[in-house]
């Protein structure tokens, strides 16, 4: 029995898609548990660059199920042009599994997230305008349309229609936008499509589990983004944690073996909310140019900034990290110095835990330990040894401060351009 779990330690773009390209070779699953194309994952195989948004990284290997969770909202336009994407790159996605209690985005998700997004003004959250938000609170409120009802016309077209007068009644702007036949005439391309992926997800996962199968659960976005732990309102609006591994794909927590927190060297965030080791200045400009930080979903260029080791500790806390992946170490490269944030300060107050109450985390100053640089290309190293010392030493500290040893560096986008310590 083994499930490994693949977390994002920051605010998402951590560079997951690589990594879980990398492990998902050795593995017989790979599922996604939570989220939906709000993601992007962008995967280099064999040279030739994929922007996945949905579909897990174990669709590169026949004999690897890539498998969609029940966690997850499923855009099946979005999934159509994936599958048909990788399709013409020459991988038939025979090996794509979606579970039916997913539940589906439709047209009108989308509408009523820019609509949100357009009224809550200042205050916009800077969502990915995917219609997430909007597919949760509908399953939330338990109206919301499942991929299993994809495959019963008459019940998809019960609940369009129930979802389209109740939307009207909600969103006055809406009423000349939503049109019920339109999806409907959809919903017979989508059935003929996609129905011969769907099937009970959650029998393979049990037998897999049964017969000792390596799983590895694909984390979306990044532990910051989650809706409980995160940093609310500034969150997705789905689990992003380990914990969400259980409720979306219906794995027992206690048959989880492994978590790997997957940290960026630096740290992004896109959308609104604080972000305390940000440099707007040359340094930002410095490591979005160099890490090429902008949106795989949105083309939103990315804020940058140092890594902050407060956000790393606390995602280890509420996740268990049993290792960590850094990422994108190559980036760092030629700065003269840097900076990792060990401790925040509030109101003349160290704060060493992370503040759970926003109004605080709102107000912090980060409080940085200075490392020196290096000038080395660092992007061929292929042992921890071929590392110049002042990096060696960098990876350390951080592994020292967060009490999680490293397992993985990746020094470039070629899914083999790693480095195991
Ligand atoms: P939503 O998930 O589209 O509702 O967006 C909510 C917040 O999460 C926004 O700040 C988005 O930019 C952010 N977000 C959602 N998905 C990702 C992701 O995959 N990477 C980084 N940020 C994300």
């Amino acid at each position: 029995m083994t499930v490994i779990v693949l977390v994002g330690a920051q605010w998402g773009d951590e560079g997951k898609g690589k990594v879980s390209s990398y492990f998902a070779r050795d593995v017989d699953i790979v599922a996604r548990y939570s989220g939906g194309n709000n993601a992007g994952h962008t995967v280099v195989v064999e040279g030739k660059k994929f922007k996945l948004h949905l579909i897990p990284a174990g669709i590169f290997y026949p004999k690897t199920l890539a498998l969609l969770g029940s966690g997850m909202v499923i855009d099946p336009e979005a999934l159509l042009e994936e599958i048909s994407e990788l399709q013409s790159a020459g991988y038939p996605c025979n090996n794509l599994r979606i579970s039916p209690l997913a539940h589906v985005v439709l047209s009108y998700h989308r509408e009523i997230d820019a609509l949100l997004e357009k009224n809550r003004g200042k205050n916009a959250l800077g969502t990915t305008k995917k219609g997430i938000g909007p597919a949760y609170a509908d399953k939330a409120e338990r109206i919301g349309i499942r991929i299993g009802d994809l495959l019963d016309e008459d019940l998809f077209k019960e609940k369009v229609n129930f979802n389209i007068e109740v939307k009207k009644s909600r969103f006055s702007s809406l009423n000349g936008v939503l049109d019920a036949a339109k999806l409907l005439e959809k919903q017979k391309i989508y059935l003929a499509k996609l129905s011969p992926f769907i099937v009970d997800t959650f029998k393979i996962i049990r037998g897999a589990l049964k017969e000792g199968k390596k799983i590895l659960c694909e984390g979306a976005q990044g532990m910051m983004l989650d809706l409980d732990f995160g940093t609310y309102p500034y969150v997705t609006s789905s689990g992003t944690t380990a914990g969400a591994v259980a409720t979306g794909l219906g794995i027992p927590p206690r048959e989880i073996k492994e978590v790997i927190g997957v940290v960026k060297a630096y740290t992004t965030r896109v959308g609104e909310g604080n972000f305390p080791t940000e440099e707007t200045g040359e340094i930002g400009a410095f490591l979005r140019e160099r890490g090429h930080e902008y949106g795989t979903t949105t083309a939103r260029p990315r804020r940058c900034g140092w890594l902050d080791g407060m956000v790393l500790k606390y995602g280890a806390q509420i996740n268990g990290y049993s290792s960590l992946v850094i990422t994108k170490l190559d980036v760092l490269t030629g700065l003269k110095e840097i900076k990792f944030c060990e401790a925040y300060r509030y109101k003349g107050e160290v704060l060493f835990d992370f503040p759970i109450d926003m109004k605080v985390f709102s107000s912090v100053q980060p409080v940085y330990r200075t490392f020196p640089g290096w000038e080395k290309d660092i992007s061929e190293a292929k042992k921890i040894a071929d590392l110049p010392k002042s990096c060696r030493d960098y990876l350390s500290y951080v592994e020292e401060y967060i009490q999680v040893p490293i397992k993985l560096i990746s020094i470039g986008a070629d899914r083999d351009q790693v480095i195991l310590p």
